[in-house]
This record gives structure tokens, C-alpha cells and sequence, in this order.
């Protein structure tokens, strides 16, 4: 790879992010052609409602100057037939020389089939390693996700003191954290196709968990309330924002009353029921796959976020650190439940990666390691 390769994947990647919350349940991609002079003749992103996937938008684009040149593009190029004609044909029918692609579509039906067919056709492949290629993975993580699994990729955000606190025992009013690291949270809430926190912090803080970030998306932030017993109070923010846009997510525990209550006030109601009478929330996850959802947050309390780590359901943690220290055995830890009782048993994680946000401020992303069921 050159540097005028580099150069021109880092652009497909900046037009790829153009199409977040345009794009899903498919991936983001962006593509660039570049003819043989060096010179950029056409360019396009995909979103779903367009239908046109990225490379076929830059080659309409570029017309006869495609010939001879070079596509780059931020994911391997489809083999395959899907809601438009694989995009192989329509780079070999272009008469393109080369193609330069800065990930794998790991999505398992489809994975190298791009490659080979490329090459088959006797157009030049090159796939990018380093950097860029780990960047164009990152910006598709829940797409892969979905594809391997079925799944939304599932993320636990969390606003947390350097002591690990996520509240005060007195006095709930105000931010952990800075505007800087709320802005991240709502760019990660324009990046999510779904939201989820418990009934405690609906009736703690009374929140809204809406995308705010007034950037365009193609389906609403689906946000979803884990209550199992329908205590939802009707005069809360979130429902009176409701717009087909709020689920439930309860049990067969809940009473009749208030099931009709939120029957009559067309709120969609899912039952999960977990064998300790909560909401189970692997079948919810499982569920929210069956509906297209392929990225979900949890943003939400410590006994939620404890149901949810130990429930095994999160793939991953974006833990926002605000400089300060509120100490005090009342107040919350971001994590409650029982907790793990050895040291030992510490659920465990990896790939972390310290991310800046503002001044003594920064976020920790790090994946959760799946430990394989233990075989008695
Ligand atoms: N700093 C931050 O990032 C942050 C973010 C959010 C909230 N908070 C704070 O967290 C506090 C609320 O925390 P919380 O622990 O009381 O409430 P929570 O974690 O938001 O909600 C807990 C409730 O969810 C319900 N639930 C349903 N299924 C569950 C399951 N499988 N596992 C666990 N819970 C399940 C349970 O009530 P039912 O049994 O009735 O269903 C449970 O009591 C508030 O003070 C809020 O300000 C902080
Ligand atoms: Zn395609």
C-alpha cells in the first residue's frame, strides 16, 4: 500500500461514518474511484433507504473515467446478490484495474467471496493491514456482530466518579461528567439503533434517553425500559415522549391493570420472564435481533448494570471518568447485585483503550471476555 492509497482509504472511511444511523441493520460504507491520472472522479456512502451501495454511487459517478482506475473502498466489495446486484459486476463491467478495500466483510455468508471474485475477474486486489484496516473494522463492530451472531453488539456506557460511583445518596441533581463527555454519549446514542435502563433510573432522574444530537436517522432510537412489573409511572418523561419509539420490556408477573393501562396508551409491552421474576435479558437481546436491532446501549443502574454483566449479555463497556471522588458506602458503585465474591471470580475484560475526552476527563472502552461455560 502507498501513501496515495492511505490517503484515499481514509477518505472512504469518512465517508462511511456520513451514513451512521443511515445505514443499519447493513454495514457503513464509503467508496472512492480514482482514475489513472491519480485524480479523484467519483465518490458515494451507503444508507439503506438509498439502496445503492457505495461502490455503484462512485462509479455512476465516474463514468467512462472508472476505466483503468483504481476503487477504494472501506469494506470488501459484495460477491453476492443481495437487495441490488453484487457490486463485483458492476466494478468489473467499469473496467476498473484495481481495487483497494481497508476491511474484510466478516459477515460469514459473504466473508473473502468479494476477493476472489475480484480476482477471478482479473481486476488487482489489495487488502490494508495496520491502522486503517483496524479503524474500518471498529467503524462496522456491530454489524460483524449481528451478522456472526444474530444479535445487536451490546455496549454498557456509564458515567462514573474515579471511586467508581455513579450517584450520591442525597441528591441526584446535576452531571457526573462534563457537556464534553455527554456530547460522546450522544453521538454514541446517534450511533445505537436501541437503548435500554432499568425502571430505578426512569424513577431516579426521570430521563428522556432520547438521541439529541440532531443529526438525521433513518429508524427512531428504540428506548427500552426494563421493568417487570410495570411500575412505569404514566406522567414519566419517556412516556409522555413516547412516539413509537418506547418498549417495555417486562413479565408475566405484571398485573392485568396495568398491562391494559399501557395497552390503552399504545406502548408496546415484551414479556422476558427470567427465572428470579425479572426481565430475562438474553431473550430480550435475542429478540431485539429478530427485529433488526443491531447495536444496543445500556444506559442505566447498578442493578441493572449488574443483571446485565452477570446475565453475560454485554460485549462491551464505555465507561466515562469524571475527577472526582464521592466516596461514602451509600452511595452507588456502578456495579450492584451481589457482585463476584472472590477475587477469582472477577468477571474479566480486554482490549482496553483509554480514550481522551476533555480536560482530566477520559472514557475507558474495553470488551468483555467471554469465558467459556464450565463443564461440571
Ligand atoms: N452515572 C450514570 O452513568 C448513571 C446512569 C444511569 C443511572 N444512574 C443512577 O442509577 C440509579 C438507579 O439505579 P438502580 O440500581 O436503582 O436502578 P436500575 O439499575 O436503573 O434499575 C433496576 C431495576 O430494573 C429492574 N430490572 C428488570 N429486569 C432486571 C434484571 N434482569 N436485572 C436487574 N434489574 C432488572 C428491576 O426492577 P423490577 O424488578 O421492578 O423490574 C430493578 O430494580 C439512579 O440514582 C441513577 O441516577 C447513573
Ligand atoms: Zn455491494
Amino acid at each position: 500500500m502507498t501513501a496515495a492509497d492511505r490517503h484515499w482509504l481514509r477518505e472512504t472511511l469518512a465517508l462511511a461514518r456520513r451514513g451512521r444511523a443511515l445505514a443499519s441493520p447493513n454495514p457503513l460504507v464509503g467508496a472512492v474511484v480514482v482514475d489513472s491520472a491519480g485524480r479523484k472522479v467519483g465518490e458515494g456512502f451507503y444508507t439503506y433507504e438509498g439502496r445503492k451501495h457505495a461502490e455503484v454511487l462512485a462509479l455512476e459517478e465516474a463514468g467512462e473515467a472508472a476505466r483503468g482506475g483504481a476503487v477504494y473502498v472501506s469494506l470488501e466489495p459484495c460477491g453476492i446478490h443481495g437487495r441490488t446486484p453484487p457490486c463485483v459486476d458492476a466494478l468489473a463491467a467499469a473496467g476498473v484495474s484495481r481495487v483497494v478495500a481497508a476491511a474484510r466483510d466478516e459477515n460469514p455468508e459473504v466473508d473473502g467471496v468479494g476477493y476472489e471474485r475480484l480476482r477471478a475477474c482479473g481486476i488487482e486486489v489489495v487488502e490494508a493491514d495496520g491502522e486503517i484496516a483496524a479503524e474500518a473494522r471498529r467503524l462496522n463492530e456491530a454489524f460483524f456482530h449481528y451478522a456472526r451472531t444474530g444479535k445487536p453488539l451490546v455496549t454498557l456506557k456509564a458515567a462514573v466518579t474515579l471511586d467508581g460511583k455513579i450517584a450520591a445518596p442525597d441528591d441526584n441533581t446535576g452531571w457526573i461528567t462534563s457537556a464534553a463527555a455527554r456530547a460522546h454519549v450522544q453521538q454514541m446514542r446517534h450511533d445505537h439503533d436501541a437503548i435500554l435502563t432499568g425502571i430505578g433510573t426512569v424513577q431516579a432522574d426521570d430521563c428522556l434517553l432520547t438521541d439529541r444530537s440532531a443529526l438525521p436517522r433513518r429508524r427512531p432510537l428504540l428506548r427500552i425500559v426494563a421493568d417487570s412489573l410495570l411500575r412505569l409511572p404514566v406522567d414519566s418523561r419517556i412516556v409522555e415522549s413516547a412516539a413509537g419509539d418506547l418498549l417495555i420490556a417486562t413479565t408475566s408477573a405484571a398485573r392485568q391493570a396495568r398491562r391494559r393501562l399501557f395497552e390503552s396508551l399504545n406502548i408496546p409491552m415484551e414479556i422476558f420472564d427470567a427465572p428470579a421474576g425479572r426481565v430475562d435479558l438474553s431473550a430480550l437481546v435475542e429478540w431485539l435481533g429478530t427485529q433488526r436491532i443491531a447495536s444496543l446501549m445500556i444506559e442505566t443502574g447498578s442493578k441493572l448494570n449488574w443483571g446485565a454483566l452477570e446475565g453475560g449479555v454485554v460485549d462491551k463497556l464505555l465507561l466515562y471518568y469524571a475527577p472526582k471522588i464521592l466516596g461514602g458506602l451509600d452511595s452507588l458503585p456502578m456495579v450492584g447485585g451481589v457482585g463476584r465474591r472472590t477475587r477469582a471470580g472477577a468477571l474479566l475484560l480486554e482490549n482496553l483503550k483509554i480514550l481522551p475526552v476533555a480536560k482530566d476527563e477520559f472514557a475507558v472502552e474495553a470488551y468483555v471476555v467471554k469465558q467459556a461455560a464450565t463443564v461440571p
